[in-house]
């Protein structure tokens, strides 16, 4: 049956060093989630993939980008010529945030505090995969990524951007993309999502 709703931040433990992801409690997540998602990817890929957070399959099955978004973002890599063994793919947080609507559990936006709090991760992951590209997927991604909220996403689209040294690419979510109510919208997004990976293979290679 599916864990209560509702987890909020507070109870970062100030300090707190968990040594695995699984037994993190860094935020309040953990407890209504199934488990943690994890990066996937070879340590060493040349582009690094930064979401938002684990969606519902993603949760049930402990790996990224397993449902809808992950479908449409491989059609996206495909097409821009890159292939899921040349990319790791990790989210901003790593724990599925929801509520339940009727009997689904609908994803719910992280907090800034949790997205503060899952940043160690993130931070060991880009540490480990020394990756010579980023993209990030969304606005959530691209404040992890760059530690910072001034930029906004509208005016990262098409950009070069810099997190000491390793150039940050940055497009729409792949949920946006199937989310966006009318078609011509969802192709644009689209677009930039396929356009962004285009240029973080050139970059990489
Ligand atoms: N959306 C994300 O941001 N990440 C996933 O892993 C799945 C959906």
């Amino acid at each position: 049956s599916p864990k209560r709703a509702g987890a909020d931040a507070g109870d970062i433990i100030p300090g707190q060093r968990p040594r695995t992801l699984k037994t993190c409690r860094r935020c309040g997540l953990w407890r209504n989630a199934t488990q943690p998602v994890p990066g996937a990817g070879a340590r060493g890929a040349a582009i690094m993939l930064v979401g938002e957070q684990p969606g519902d399959k993603e949760d049930l099955a402990g790996l990224p980008f397993v449902g809808p978004a992950g479908a449409l973002l491989d059609k996206a890599m495909a097409e821009a010529g890159v292939t899921r063994d040349e990319v790791y793919l990790t989210n901003a947080v790593k724990h599925f945030k929801w509520q339940l609507r009727g009997k689904r559990r609908m994803h719910k936006s992280p907090a800034q505090g949790e997205i503060q709090a899952c940043a160690y991760w993130l931070e060991k992951e880009l540490a480990a995969v020394q990756p010579r590209v980023i993209v990030a997927l969304g606005a959530t991604a691209l404040g992890a990524v760059l530690q910072d909220r001034g930029h906004t996403l509208a005016a990262a689209l098409g950009q070069t951007l810099d997190r000491g040294g390793i150039p940050v690419l940055a497009s729409y979510h792949p949920s946006y993309a199937l989310r966006n109510p009318d078609a011509q919208g969802r192709q644009a997004a689209y677009s930039t999502i396929v356009d962004a990976l285009a240029r973080a293979r050139r970059l990489a290679a």
